[in-house]
């Protein structure tokens, strides 16, 4: 695993940034493993920067994102499709063909995730997989708990997790329930991972990730089995780790 310490949110943005865009120059069809939250916020900002300033051409790029809320409509403010548009593909020039979100409003769900699967797998797999993770260590919706072999499916939120999501929606109520998320073993599939963190509130779920005993009590901890890992953190999110990292 390799972990990258930077300065500020900024700095690693900017790092996994660069990490995405090696990707895209290498293969420029490749398949990306896209996530919402406030974390990657900045790394699509960067992202557009270098399409728009330096021509990085998503035009055969295919993207699948990780998770959506189950009965949001994509034109609600808080769905993720919502929040994938406005952040990040409204400012490509990516082919809406090659955007997978998961359906919220799907009438069968089951049959929604295997399909979903397929779709991964018929593009020959996840080339590199953007993470953020929650304060209780989930990737994706995989909350503390999930099977760490687990595939796309439907999830019921924890109730930190709809907490923490409650300062987007009016009321409490107003909150989701529910999501489809890529499982574990999805996401373990994928050939490179790239997770981000930033900020006090993360450094210990960081910490129980890279430093901790491999547990479904903490999702992300599944990480330290995969061979390709980059962890891109800011100073804040490392603040409780114990071992010496370098740079380079
Ligand atoms: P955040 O969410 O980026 O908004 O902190 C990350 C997550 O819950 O996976």
């Amino acid at each position: 695993m390799r972990v990258i310490i930077k300065e500020n949110y900024d700095e690693m943005s900017k790092r996994a940034a660069q990490i995405v865009a090696e990707q895209i120059r290498l293969k420029p069809d490749c398949v990306l493993g896209l996530a919402t939250g406030s974390t990657p916020l900045g790394l699509y900002k960067e992202l557009i920067r270098l399409h728009r300033e330096e021509g990085l051409d998503f035009s055969k790029v295919i993207t699948f994102n990780l998770d959506e809320y189950i009965g949001l409509p994509p034109e609600h403010p808080q769905s993720y499709h919502y929040f994938m548009y406005q952040n990040f593909f409204n400012h490509l020039n990516i082919d809406p063909r090659f955007i997978y979100i998961p359906h919220g409003m799907t009438q069968d769900v089951e049959r929604f995730c295997n399909w979903y699967e397929k779709e991964i797998e018929r593009f020959g797999g996840i080339d590199l997989q953007i993470l953020g993770i929650g304060a209780n260590g989930h990737i994706g919706f995989n909350e503390p708990g999930s099977s760490l072999g687990s595939r796309t499916r439907i999830k019921t939120l924890t109730k930190k997790t709809i907490e923490d999501n409650a300062r987007f929606f009016e009321k409490m109520e107003d909150v989701p329930k529910y999501a489809i998320t890529m499982g574990i073993g999805t996401i373990m599939d994928a050939k490179k991972q790239l997770l981000l963190a930033s900020g006090k509130n993360k450094a210990k779920a960081i910490s129980q990730a890279i430093e901790g005993p491999i547990s479904q009590v903490v999702p992300a901890s599944i990480l330290q089995l995969h061979r390709w890992v980059t962890v891109v953190l800011d100073k804040d999110a490392a603040s409780m780790l114990k071992m010496e990292y370098f740079e380079e």
